[in-house]
């Protein structure tokens, strides 16, 4: 029997200052309902403090949006795994496609960042997905299996139960173009195949793997009821404190 989470997670990218950060927490914890899902939140760096010390008395775990792959060192406007868990931060988003596209992150570079981030005992939520050309020319499959294997295949079997996946079409990021119910579920199902060929059933059934692109209130249950999609990473929706309380009442 599959011990999978359920997982309502927020990317708030490079938005809200301190005191919006503050003002969203302030609101979120005194509207916060009883769920099933696990809350992730991941703030930008300036708030992450702030959000973590307003949360830790609640089901709400607050997640940092990149880190670098080294230790330490001469990187200037750079974050390491061991500045994270300092403040108290134990999971960290890795290979969105904004960072993959703006940020010439590649899959040899991700690699070593999620081998920084499991060294550091933090848990990866890993971004997959592929751009609308390689959608159209049927290439989608073999593009986000090779996001898969060369990001995360180098990985034992338990450290799998450190890995969320999140599933983010590039064409559905911000667009309002969100994947049908029916694509996401195909392509759910083909990343938990690709992970079940690789390992086993048994690691692929406890695998968390997150839809992301343009979930909205109105369209998360539907997605939701699909057998392998897990909840949402959540990007504009997740700026209105209302919305994101209602895609996590959609779960
Ligand atoms: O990481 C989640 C994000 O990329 C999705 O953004 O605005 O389409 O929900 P959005």
């Amino acid at each position: 029997m599959s011990q999978r989470k359920k997982i309502i997670a927020a990317n708030w990218k490079m938005y809200k200052d301190l005191a919006e950060s503050n003002d969203f927490f302030t609101f979120f914890i005194e509207n916060l309902q009883d769920t099933k899902a696990e809350i992730l939140i991941a703030p930008s760096f300036t708030n992450l403090w702030h959000a973590f010390d307003a949360t830790r008395e609640y089901p709400i775990e607050i997640v940092a949006q990149n880190m670098h792959e080294s230790e330490e060192g001469a990187f200037t406007g750079e974050v390491s795994a061991k500045m994270l868990k300092s403040i108290g931060i134990e999971r960290v988003i890795l290979g969105h496609s904004e960072r993959r596209e703006y940020f010439a992150e590649t899959d040899r570079i991700l690699s070593e960042k999620v081998r920084t981030a499991l060294a550091n005992e933090i848990k990866i939520i890993f971004c997959i997905g592929e751009k609308l050309e390689d959608r159209k020319d049927g290439d989608h499959f073999k593009l986000v299996e090779s996001q898969l294997r060369n990001g995360l295949f180098h990985l034992n079997a338990k450290q799998w139960e450190s890995v969320v996946i999140a599933y983010e079409p590039v064409w559905a990021i911000g667009t309002g173009e969100t994947a049908s119910p029916e694509q996401a579920q195909e392509m759910h199902q083909f990343i938990r195949k690709t992970i079940a060929d690789k390992y086993s059933n048994e690691v692929s059934d406890n695998v968390s793997i997150l839809y992301g692109g343009s979930v909205k209130p109105a369209n998360a249950k539907d997605l939701f009821a699909q057998p392998d999609i897990d909840g949402a990473l959540v990007g504009g929706a997740s700026l209105e404190v209302e919305s994101f309380i209602d895609i996590i009442s959609a779960l």
